[in-house]
C-alpha cells in the first residue's frame, strides 16, 4: 500500500467537497443534529479557506481517498490556562469507506501534527460525535485521550 499525504491544490476543490459531503452524511446518519450535507458542503468548503486550514490530502496510489484539515485556535475560555486553551484544532478527518482500517487516517493526523506544531501548537484537539466509534478508536490510536465531554438533553416544550 502507497499511501502519500500531501498539501490540498486549487485543482482538489471537487475532490475535497466529495469527501467534505460524504463527511457530513456519515456523521448525519449517526446523529439528528447534522443538517443535510446538500446543504452545507459548498459554505463549509468556504469556510475553511476563509480561515486558512492547513488541508491535507491522503493518496492512495495517486488516487485521493482522505483529508484532514486543521489550524491553530485559542479557546476564549478565561478559566483555562493559556497552556490549555492554545491549541491546535482538527476540524475534519475523513478516509473513504474502502480504505478504512489501513491506518490512512493515523498518517493523516501525523502529517497535520507536525505542521500545526512547526506553526508553534503544543497540543491538538480533536472532536467525534459520542457514537462514532470508530473515529474515537481511531483518535485514541493517535494517542488522543478524553478532554471535556459536552452532555445534551432535549426538554419537553
Ligand atoms: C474515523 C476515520 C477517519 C478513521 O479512518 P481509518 O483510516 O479507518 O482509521 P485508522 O485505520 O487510522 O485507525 C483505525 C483505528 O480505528 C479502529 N477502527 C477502524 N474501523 C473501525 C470500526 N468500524 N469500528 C471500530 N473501530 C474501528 C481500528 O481498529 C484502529 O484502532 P486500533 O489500532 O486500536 O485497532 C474513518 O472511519 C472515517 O472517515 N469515518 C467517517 C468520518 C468521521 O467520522 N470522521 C471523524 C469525525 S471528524
Amino acid at each position: 500500500m502507497n499511501v502519500t499525504i500531501r498539501p490540498h491544490r486549487p485543482g482538489d476543490s471537487e475532490v475535497l467537497r466529495g469527501f467534505i459531503h460524504a463527511l457530513q452524511e456519515a456523521e448525519r446518519a449517526m446523529h439528528p443534529s447534522r443538517l443535510p450535507a446538500d446543504a452545507v458542503t459548498e459554505a463549509y468548503e468556504r469556510s475553511l479557506g476563509d480561515r486558512n486550514a492547513e488541508i491535507l490530502i491522503a493518496e492512495l496510489d495517486s488516487a485521493p481517498v482522505g483529508f484532514v484539515a486543521g489550524w491553530l485556535e485559542v479557546d476564549d475560555d478565561p478559566l483555562q490556562t493559556m497552556t490549555w486553551r492554545r491549541h491546535g484544532w482538527i476540524s475534519d478527518l475523513f478516509v473513504a469507506p474502502p480504505y478504512r482500517g489501513r491506518g490512512i487516517a493515523q498518517e493523516l493526523l501525523g502529517a497535520l501534527s507536525d505542521r500545526l506544531q512547526a506553526q508553534g501548537a503544543t497540543r491538538l484537539r480533536i472532536c467525534a460525535l459520542a457514537v462514532n466509534a470508530p473515529s474515537i478508536a481511531a483518535f485514541r490510536r493517535f494517542g488522543f485521550t478524553p478532554f471535556e465531554i459536552t452532555f445534551d438533553k432535549p426538554l419537553r416544550t
